[in-house]
């Protein structure tokens, strides 16, 4: 088999084989194949796409790349959620002890955030002493016994994906919905998952600009799901303005522990009530997703589910204290007030805008050795639909270093657009693909 033959193929609109795209990762991975004529046949993809078949297969070709974690000695559905990320997007610090105490098994690798998104580990380790390492026979001790364990993933996880992601991010071959479709499901699936609920976001600063196009990708990793025996289901949710308030590692923690409380902003909680209902029913927990929805709702008000947190910290080695006491949680020193310049209703609030704002004042990372001011970020007074006269507050920004203030505030002032014009708030969730 040559590597010219499946360009050429690809290049004329014909379907690859299992064979030939095995080959491809295979070879491309161990670094036989160079990235020129890799470049080639991701362009090739891209123009003419992949069939449901071929994007199943290239997903488990990419998963075999490298690692599997095994799972399979845990009884139960395991169960994993995916969001195609978003700014103050802190679901999983909620969906996931919210499920486990429903009864529900979750093993989640997560990842660091890198510039204007933020990452799952990074706000964890804001809790003095929490440890995202955990062993492997510890990490399946926790699924197995208390239901739930966040950890980073092993470096050699879908080691074909590091690959092709770097070298399509330099080849304009990001965009292209079987090759999206395909990097995420072979993460999750490497992961040792059963079933899988998916928050594919759509609109600015997302991946997809168009629900149209969300729903399609989301069509995709359905299907491949489908294809490999894992049970999948997405929702199309809108990326407009950040979810909730709280923006930075800490900040986004105490906002956390608020909806574990049953309390908390009502998007950030909404959203977790409907992926946690389509979690519960993926798990063969509670198939009708009202009566999860309303287990999930229980689960908040009893305090069971912030119970959950509290045993995964403690778990995982960190001070249970902030749990039991929010305002333990070191907050930068230093505040800053961005003020309204102009009155009427907040139009738009861009979640990029506010999530560079927040990697200038020191909570997130530029390049991936920076080091986090894990106390610092934003406090958003104002959000969409908001009324606002001149020299209301719309933030506070906080951080350990004044110099960073000027930067953040312009940033943050350029996400604002305030307008006469009321805007329309559309549902959190535009759809679920199941
Ligand atoms: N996220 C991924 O993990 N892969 C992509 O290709 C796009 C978003």
């Amino acid at each position: 088999m040559r590597l010219y033959d499946i360009i050429a193929k690809k290049r004329d609109k014909k379907e690859l084989s299992k064979e030939e795209i095995e080959f491809f990762i295979e070879k491309y991975t161990n670094g036989e194949v160079p990235d020129y004529q890799a470049s080639a046949l991701l362009m090739a993809i891209y123009l003419n796409g992949f069939t449901k078949e071929e994007t199943a297969n290239l997903t488990m070709a990419m998963v075999n790349s490298g690692d599997v974690v095994d799972l399979s000695m845990i009884e139960g559905v395991k169960l994993d959620k995916h969001s195609t990320g978003g700014v103050g997007d802190k679901t999983s610090l909620i969906l996931v002890p919210m499920v486990a105490a429903a009864g529900g098994k979750v093993a989640k690798l997560s990842g660091r955030g890198l510039g204007h998104t933020g990452g799952t580990l990074d706000k964890l380790e804001s809790i003095p002493g929490f440890n995202i390492s955990v062993e492997e026979d510890k990490f399946i001790d926790m699924v197995k016994n208390a239901g739930l364990v966040i950890a980073g993933q092993t470096q050699n996880l879908v080691p074909a994906d590091k690959k092709i992601y770097a070298l399509r991010d330099v080849t304009a071959t990001v965009d292209s919905i079987p090759l999206i479709a395909a990097s995420i499901m072979s993460k999750k699936i490497a992961s040792g998952s059963d079933a899988i609920v998916l928050d594919v976001k759509y609109g600015e600063g997302a991946f997809m600009k168009t629900a149209e196009d969300a729903e399609k990708l989301a069509t995709a990793m359905v299907n491949i799901g489908k294809s490999v025996g894992r049970n999948t289901s997405a929702a199309i949710t809108l990326n407009g303005e950040p979810l909730g308030y709280a923006i930075g590692n800490a900040l986004e923690l105490k906002e956390v522990i608020e909806v574990l409380k049953g309390e908390g902003p009502e998007d950030l909680r909404e959203l977790c009530l409907q992926l946690g209902a389509q979690m519960l029913r993926l798990g063969n927990i509670e198939t009708d997703v009202e009566k999860g929805r309303a287990k999930l709702e229980a689960i908040l008000k009893d305090g069971s589910a912030l119970a959950k947190l509290r045993e995964l910290v403690v778990l995982q080695g960190g001070d249970p204290k902030v749990i039991d006491n929010s305002e333990l949680f070191t907050i930068s020193p230093l505040t800053h007030e961005v003020k309204a310049t102009k009155e009427g209703y907040v139009y738009e609030l861009n979640a990029e805008g506010v999530g560079v704002s927040s990697l200038l004042t020191g909570a997130g990372r530029h390049t991936k050795d920076d080091a986090l001011d894990y106390g610092a970020g934003i406090i958003l007074k104002k959000k969409m639909g908001d009324y606002v006269k001149v020299g209301d507050v719309l933030a506070t920004l906080y951080s350990s270093d004044e110099a960073k203030f000027e930067k953040a505030e312009e940033e943050l002032q350029k996400a604002y657009s305030i307008q006469s014009q009321k805007p329309e708030k559309s549902p959190i969730i535009h759809k679920i693909i199941r």
